[in-house]
């Protein structure tokens, strides 16, 4: 009783939100049937398919947010706003063990596949992102148990840009995906700037990566 207590009180300090019947922002509101699955036993855990969305951007309602909207249509898919939570820079002594990563890691391993959304900012992640992917490395020293749960899950991007889809963006997700064996499955390049022709592919290009999430064969 006491660690289910605890755990609920480490979940309910993310910003979890779920898109799906409303998608503005502004209605961003916490879903309790996340921490029931945080808490199951393991033999119900990991649905084959359950979708997470892992969102981090200098802005909580940009373009990215744009992007992901398009993606997930009205699927009721959880989206993690980094910037709603409390990750500090990866520590090799660890001594921000207790900060918000463990608990996001752990809720990331109910999940599959894992959606990180950034958006490109000199021509790489956000630093936001960044910091939240250099924390995997606790995933391979304090927390190797989850490390190995990320083991054949599948991994997508959606990114945002303005102006020229970056060279090599995607390796840096494909490579860690690599190393912990997981599936990287590919990236949707949502562009936000002026030139009409380009933004009007934004629709097909998210209906197809929508159908590759939600519809795999
Ligand atoms: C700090 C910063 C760096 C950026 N660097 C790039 C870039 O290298 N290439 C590009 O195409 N757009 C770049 N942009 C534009 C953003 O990628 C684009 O506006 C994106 O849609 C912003 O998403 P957001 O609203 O979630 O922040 C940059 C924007 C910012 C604020």
């Amino acid at each position: 009783m006491l660690r289910i207590l605890i755990i609920l009180c480490f979940a309910m300090s993310f910003t979890v939100s779920c898109y799906g019947e409303t998608t503005s922002p502004t209605n961003m509101k916490q879903i309790d049937s996340s921490l029931v699955e945080a808490t199951a036993p393991q033999s119900q855990k990991t649905p084959a398919y359950n979708p997470i969305i892992i969102f981090g951007s200098s802005r909580s309602d940009g373009n990215t947010l744009q992007a992901i909207k398009l993606v997930i249509k009205n699927q009721p898919v959880p989206v993690i706003d980094l910037r709603g939570l409390n990750i500090s820079d990866y520590d090799y002594d660890s001594m921000n063990a207790s900060d918000d990563f463990i608990p996001l890691a752990e809720k990331m391993m109910e999940h599959n596949p894992i959606i990180l959304a950034t958006p490109v900012y000199w021509y790489s992640m956000s630093a936001v992102m960044k910091t939240f992917i250099d924390r995997w490395t606790d995933l391979l020293s304090i927390r190797k148990d989850l490390g190995r749960r990320l083991a054949n899950k599948d991994l997508y991007i959606i990114t945002s840009y303005g102006s020229s889809m970056p060279k090599g963006f995607e390796d840096p997700f494909s490579q860690t995906s690599d190393y912990f064996d997981m599936h990287y499955k590919g990236c949707f390049y949502f562009y936000s700037g002026k030139d009409t022709k380009q933004a009007r592919e934004n629709q097909l290009s998210a209906e197809k990566f929508h159908e590759q999430i939600f519809l795999p064969k």
